[in-house]
């Protein structure tokens, strides 16, 4: 079925709570019904939403704004290969599998969103991207009007981008993925302090083989550690990490590493990750040495809590004070770090 609500009111349909709307917000139920819809003679541009939890809508939408709100979880006989309509909550689908005891997106627990725009995000969290698991995206091409399976490996996966970000940007409404999951362990443990909470929680549970983990121990442990670091979406608008950490060369590292140590003395140690020949820094790091935690911009705020988020306090920031606010992080980070953040939020 597809619906359509001319000065359609956005503010339920994104994460940050932004209190705009968009010409036309057409919503479809059943992928099939597409080939029907005449894209072209929709308000143009024609934006397609998924969660609305990693986005800025910076002003009224002018075109139209479409959402694919088919839901569902089909698996195959062994349960490796499981079908996720776009329209699902994604942590829904991580529930489903921990549940049945299958392996894969147990790291992404609680992420928000749907499964359709995870496909198009590259979405991360504790050492795990869901293109680890992407077997085939699920798609209707706008501009040979069929529908089309675009295997995981084809579609350009890097740190939070693809294909559907950049160059294939637009002509794909993503309509379902199918992932790869596992029945044997394959715990992945080693980032963000996962494996030390887990062993606090079960002690000895996390020996080489992960025979004394299962899917829901580490997605119960996982659900822990976001509660206590990032806002509730529910409670408190953001849309997650508003940028990207930072990659760079080890020389520019060095500088950095150096100013850090002049300022906090000869011990100090800068978060680090190395990436190939290069180093990923947390801009949440940056972030709070440039002392910009709980900073505010009218109802926009750094959260105190991880500072890579940027939430709506009041519950009536505007977008103009989430994007001051962002103006001015960039800015202060470049004064101090010599690097230029980049928001991993779309801004619509
Ligand atoms: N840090 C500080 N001060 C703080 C908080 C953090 O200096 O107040 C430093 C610490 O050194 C900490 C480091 O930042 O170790 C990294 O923090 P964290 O482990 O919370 O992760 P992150 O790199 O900031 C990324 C993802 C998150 C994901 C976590 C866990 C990006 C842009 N963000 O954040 O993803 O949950 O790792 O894997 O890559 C999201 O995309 O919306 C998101 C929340």
């Amino acid at each position: 079925m597809i619906t359509r609500h001319p000065a359609y009111d956005l503010s339920r349909r994104n994460t940050f709570g932004m209190n705009v709307s968009c010409r036309l917000y057409v919503e479809i139920t059943d992928p099939a019904d597409l080939p029907a819809l005449d894209f072209e003679a929709l308000p143009q541009p024609v934006f397609i939403l998924g969660g609305g939890s990693n986005l800025l809508f910076t002003q009224d939408f002018p075109g139209t704004v479409l959402h694919l709100a088919n839901r569902g979880i089909e698996a195959d006989a062994e349960q490796t290969r499981v079908r996720v309509a776009a329209g699902t909550v994604f942590d829904d689908f991580c529930a489903w599998a921990a549940a049945e005891g299958l392996w894969g997106p147990e790291n992404l627990s609680l992420i928000p969103g749907e499964a359709g725009a995870c496909a198009v995000q590259n979405i991360g969290a504790y050492g795990v991207e869901v293109k680890d698991i992407i077997d085939t995206v699920h798609a209707f091409d706008r501009a040979e009007r069929r529908f089309v399976d675009i295997p995981g490996s084809a579609c350009g996966y890097g740190y939070r981008t693809s294909h559907f970000k950049t160059g294939w940007k637009g002509r794909y409404c993503v309509t379902a993925v199918t992932f790869r999951l596992s029945r044997s362990p394959k715990p992945v443990l080693d980032y963000g302090g996962l494996r030390k909470v887990l062993e606090a929680e079960h002690p000895g549970s996390t020996g080489p083989d992960g025979a004394g983990l299962t899917p829901q121990r580490v997605r119960d442990t996982v659900i822990g550690i976001r509660q206590k670091k990032l806002p509730d979406p529910a409670v408190l608008g953001s849309a997650g990490s508003f940028f990207c950490n930072p990659v760079m060369e080890k020389a520019h590292f060095r500088r950095i590493e150096a100013l850090a140590r002049e300022e906090h003395g000869a011990d100090y140690a800068v978060p680090h990750y190395e990436v190939g020949d290069q180093v990923k820094v947390p801009a949440a790091w940056m972030i709070d040495t440039c002392g910009f935690k709980g900073v505010r911009e009218g109802g926009a705020q750094v959260y105190p809590g991880q500072p890579l988020v940027i939430v709506n306090a009041t519950g009536h920031a505007t977008p103009e004070e989430i994007l001051a606010l962002e103006r001015r992080i960039v800015a202060a980070v470049k004064g101090k770090y010599g690097i230029e953040l980049h928001p991993e939020v779309e801004h619509i």
